[in-house]
């Protein structure tokens, strides 16, 4: 046997489900240089300041209704915390959603309660809210922006308004796309390292709520009182909080992250259009697209979900995908109330299109880079599925 005929094809890399976009070492230097002559590395220091004042801008609010924290979860968490519901509410999200939307609840004392999701939009409406209020007693709601598609906050201030109830929207994937647009709202983004703005770790809460974002802050910096105006020493323990501040290192990463926020933003855009164009034209027109919802369009996606026809379609093109060294993920899946963790701490209401959604979705590789080949590799499976369903 000769040597060449020992040799294999090489076996082809894993295509990524997703690559992090986040700044070089060599572009954070300025900013990493300021901390440490400033000696300040937490603790509200000044690049966490600067941060959160550019973030005032965007929103066009005052510096005490917004917040950073350490991550959206504990930004979740605390935001219950500071909303002073009784011991055990009960608080109504979306069975579809990342797991850490339900843990806050419980963490904070409380009962989630699932509720169904909207067929296109794939999120928990004020309608859908309005129609559990109906069917059992709740006393806040925690909705989501599913995948960074933004909700319509004045719909949400009419609900508010309408059944007392504090809504509060775990917008975790949403920023640049969810606003307030002169709306009242509460709104916790995520600065992870695979959102839209990367900062490696860190949270947003953004509140209308009169004192929430001071308390939130607060409750951040382990309860203690900062504030010289009210009738407390600073220093004080005002109220039981955490440790969920952001660092100034994760600031710095932000604050990069923001310089380049519009370009990146732009390039997401095109490639989740490029790609939803193709993938649909190689599946024989077979797939589904989350749609926008009255909340306005999706800014800067972060990651490709697509509705496959049914489960039968959904596990073909995951082998397919397998065998094609594609990586898949079953994005926010299984549903809610089918973790054993969750189940018997979580009251269900009927989600039929909550679970039509989770035998049906599935995450496909996206990230900036993706290059011509890597999508072709992924048209490739969509088009092998087509044919397998035809034959
Ligand atoms: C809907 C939702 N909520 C909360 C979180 C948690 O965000 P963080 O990682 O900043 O805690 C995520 C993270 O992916 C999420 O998708």
């Amino acid at each position: 046997m000769t040597e060449s005929c020992n040799q294999s094809a090489p076996e082809l890399e894993w295509l990524p489900l997703l690559v992090p976009d986040m700044p070089s070492p060599h572009e954070l230097l300025p900013w990493l240089e300021r901390m440490h002559s400033a000696r300040h590395y937490s603790n509200f220091g000044p690049l966490v300041r600067e941060l959160e004042s550019v973030f005032a801008q965007q929103f066009g609010m005052a510096d005490e209704q917004l917040t950073t924290v350490a991550n959206a979860t504990q930004g979740l968490e605390l935001v219950l915390q500071a909303l002073d519901l009784a011991p055990s509410s009960r608080v109504l999200l979306p069975a579809l959603t990342f797991v850490a939307t339900a843990t806050a609840v419980l963490r904070a004392g409380h009962q989630p309660v699932l509720a169904d999701v909207d067929p296109q939009t794939w999120m928990l409406t004020p309608e859908i809210a309005r129609a559990a209020c109906e069917a059992m007693r709740i006393d806040a709601v925690l909705s989501v922006a599913a995948f960074g598609m933004p909700h319509d906050m004045q719909a949400w201030q009419q609900f508010e308004r309408d059944t007392g109830l504090p809504v509060v929207i775990d917008a975790a994937a949403a920023y640049g796309s969810q606003w307030l647009k002169e709306a009242e709202g509460t709104l916790v983004f995520s600065l992870h390292t695979t959102k839209s703005l990367p900062a490696g770790e860190g949270g947003l809460v953004v509140s209308t709520r009169p004192g929430l974002a001071a308390k939130v802050r607060q409750l951040s910096n382990f309860g203690i009182n900062l504030n010289p105006a009210v009738g407390m020493p600073v220093g004080a323990l005002a109220s039981l909080g955490s440790n969920a501040k952001m660092s100034e290192y994760h600031a710095a990463i932000g604050l990069r992250s923001l310089q380049k926020w519009d370009l990146r933003a732009q390039q997401r855009r095109a490639l989740q259009s490029e790609l939803m164009l193709d993938l649909h034209q190689a599946s024989g027109h077979t797939l589904t697209w989350q749609a926008q919802g009255p909340g306005g369009p999706l800014m800067a996606p972060t990651l490709l979900c697509v509705q496959l026809p049914d489960t039968e379609a959904r596990a073909a093109l995951e082998q397919l995908c397998k065998q094609a060294r594609i990586m898949t993920r079953r994005w926010y899946q299984p549903l809610l109330q089918h973790m054993e963790m969750l189940e018997q701490r979580c009251l269900l209401l009927d989600t039929p299109n909550a679970r039509a959604l989770g035998q049906t979705l599935l995450g496909l590789p996206f990230f900036l880079g993706m290059t011509p080949l890597h999508k072709h590799r992924v048209c490739g499976v969509l088009a092998a599925m087509a044919d397998q369903r035809q034959s």
